[in-house]
């Protein structure tokens, strides 16, 4: 089933000819026919070349926290870039966004940089100089950004890539990335505390950081057992680790404070990117004054010609602002609870095998399997194949989730309660037009 209008159909065609495969990232690419060319977005919507609206879920794999287009936001923006982008040296408003970040997030010092994996980049570095240890800890399923380091293990791996599960060692996820770097990487099943006190044990006095998404925010938002982000940090103490979340899609979504208020749990470095500025490309590593501190001018490198540029920040600032002073996230929630217990309901009367995951502000629905997946192997045993033709239906009838189940539903903030009524409408219609 094609969803290109004509008129996205033809300029998609163009795109082709200049963007290879038409589009800027490889996950945006879904297919010559049905790869959308987007016009513009307002709130909770985006409309495509066709004019067709969508209710959007993707909301760009997660940033738009408030609403595309948050019009105080895009002010805050313009004011600020009359005076100027970007200057080489400091300016008051990094200086703003560091401090609220800090307040929100009870990190002690914060670099600002562009896009997550930069950030993720730069913590491993850190930890790296930190700790005079090269190797590090990841898991299956999570990915960190298109460093060469982290693609090992993502959640783009099938079985194969992943390799036998007792074993770390898997293969690169990309052509182009030196096999040998796997050797730095170990990739470790989530949520299974015996293999990592056993690696830990094994390798605890090689490894520089354990890197974890809180939250499998890249494979349906599977969530941590209890007591599993305790075990991860337990052992980073005892070995002298670094603890890294990666909060590039957690951070400013599940709480203000992200996985670290959520979980109660501190970690050495934190990574954010995505919901810190609304969809402008803003990131930033935070983490507690030691480790921070060894960034030090002339022996441990940490820069770049647009970290900190004024667009990005001003966005940020009026995100921030706004997440301090609105209960954005708890409006969020409340959306969010209501779709996830809708979803719940309607496939439990269409009589699909189904477990809802994640939290409200990133939900996920796995089909096909009853019980909760506590590891990415878990959610590879899902019916992938009818998620998908469900969320075609979806984007038929202009509800717009990622058709890869792996991909959580993200929301906004300007969601409103007939948006999710809306949707449950569609999602019934659509199931019942996927099992046809
Ligand atoms: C958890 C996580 N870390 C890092 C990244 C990389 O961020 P970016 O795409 O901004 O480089 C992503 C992107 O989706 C992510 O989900």
């Amino acid at each position: 089933m094609t969803t290109q209008g004509p008129k996205t159909h033809e300029l998609f065609a163009k795109a082709k000819r200049y963007i290879p495969h038409g589009v800027n990232s490889n996950f945006r690419y879904w297919g010559d026919d049905e790869t959308l060319v987007i016009e513009r977005g307002q709130g909770a919507y985006i409309w495509d070349m066709d004019g067709k609206r969508y209710i959007d879920y993707r909301l760009a794999f997660g940033p738009i926290i408030l609403g595309h287009a948050e019009p105080r936001v895009t002010q805050r923006v313009q004011q600020a870039i009359e005076g100027g982008t970007l200057f080489a040296w400091t300016t008051p408003l990094e200086i703003g966004v560091a401090e609220r970040i800090c307040r929100m997030t009870g990190v002690d010092k914060v670099r600002l940089t562009n896009t997550g994996s930069e950030a993720t980049f730069h913590a491993l570095r850190i930890a790296r100089a930190y700790t005079g240890r090269e190797k590090f800890i990841k898991f299956e399923g999570q990915y960190h950004g298109m460093i060469d380091y982290f693609m090992f293990g993502t959640a783009s791996a099938d079985e194969e890539n992943l390799g036998p599960r007792d074993d770390p060692r898997s293969r690169p996820m990309s052509l182009g990335i030196p096999e040998g770097i796997g050797d730095y990487v170990l990739n470790l099943p989530f949520n299974d505390f015996e293999i990592l006190e056993e690696t830990m044990a094994k390798h605890g006095e090689e490894i520089a950081a354990v890197f974890v998404e809180p939250i499998l925010g890249n494979a349906a938002g599977i969530l941590p057992k209890p007591g599993f982000l305790e075990k991860i940090r337990q052992l980073c103490d005892q070995y002298g680790a670094v603890l890294v979340f990666d909060e590039v899609k957690t951070g400013f979504r599940i709480a203000n404070g992200g996985a670290q208020e959520y979980f109660g749990i501190q970690a050495d470095l934190v990574t954010y990117a995505k919901s810190l500025g609304n969809g402008f490309p803003i990131a930033a590593i935070g983490g507690k004054e030691e480790v921070m501190m060894t960034i030090q001018p002339g022996k441990m490198a940490h820069g770049g010609t647009y970290s900190g540029n004024v667009v990005g920040v001003a966005a940020a600032d009026a995100t921030l602002e706004i997440l301090e002073n609105e209960p954005v996230i708890e409006t969020i929630n409340a959306r969010g609870t209501a779709l996830m217990e809708g979803i719940d309901e309607i496939l439990t009367e269409q009589g699909i095998p189904h477990v809802v995951t994640g939290v409200p502000s990133m939900l996920s629905i796995l089909l096909g399997i009853e019980e909760e997946p506590h590891e990415f192997r878990d959610y590879i045993k899902g019916d992938d194949e009818l998620y998908e033709e469900i969320a075609v239906e979806l984007i038929a009838r202009g509800v717009q989730p990622d058709s890869d189940g792996r991909e959580p539903w993200f929301l906004c903030a300007a969601l409103s309660e007939e948006d999710v009524a809306y949707t449950l409408d569609a999602f019934n219609e659509a199931v019942k037009a996927a099992k046809r």
